[in-house]
């Protein structure tokens, strides 16, 4: 299956397509927060994820931005995008955004999209390669798909939060 993704530069066309893959990947995530967090702490701290998710997508894909932007395609369809840049100041690539459609999910998808941004960062210089997710129930597919691309070390953090 994963052999068939061909891996490409969007263009300014693709960009609401990949808005729209990033609010129904995301949407699960959103959910179990609301879930964990409670309604009401919950529209305080994250009044409307979908325009800020939005907003972060159009964000990178615009000419100028730091990140570069890969999307997965099969058979011609986009079924998911990585965004990624390389600190140069310290040799270090980081994964940004990076989302594959929830109908194309768990079919190694994503194990293509980060070997890619690998090679990319190898040949920038990179010595090292960063990426930051969620250590909640929600994250465990991204947790597992970063772990089978060899991210061997990860230190958890916590985001707390109270209501004022
Ligand atoms: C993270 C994401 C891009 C991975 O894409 P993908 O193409 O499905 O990833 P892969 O198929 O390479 O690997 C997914 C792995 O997670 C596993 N998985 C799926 N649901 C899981 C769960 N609830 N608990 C644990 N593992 C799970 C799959 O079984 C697979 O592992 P396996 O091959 O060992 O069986 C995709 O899940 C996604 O878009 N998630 C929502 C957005 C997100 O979290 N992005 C990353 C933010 S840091």
């Amino acid at each position: 299956m994963a052999t068939d993704v061909v891996m490409r530069e969007p263009g300014p066309e693709d960009t609401e397509t990949l808005v729209e893959i990033a609010l129904a990947a995301w949407e699960p995530i959103y959910a179990s927060f609301r879930q964990m967090m409670g309604d009401d702490l919950f529209v305080t701290v994250i009044p409307n994820w979908r325009a800020e998710k939005g907003r972060q997508i159009r964000e990178m894909c615009q000419p100028g931005s730091r990140m570069t932007v890969a999307v997965a395609e099969v058979a011609g369809q986009i079924v998911g995008f990585v965004s990624f840049y390389a600190d140069q100041s310290r040799g270090v690539g980081v994964i940004g955004n990076n989302a594959v459609h929830p109908a194309w999910q768990n079919r190694g998808i994503a194990q293509v999209m980060y070997a890619h941004v690998f090679a990319r960062l190898r040949a920038l210089g990179m010595r090292a390669v960063r990426v930051n997710t969620g250590g909640d129930p929600s994250h465990a597919p991204a947790r597992r798909a970063y772990e089978k691309a060899g991210f061997a070390v990860g230190i958890p953090c916590v985001d707390y939060y109270r209501k004022l």
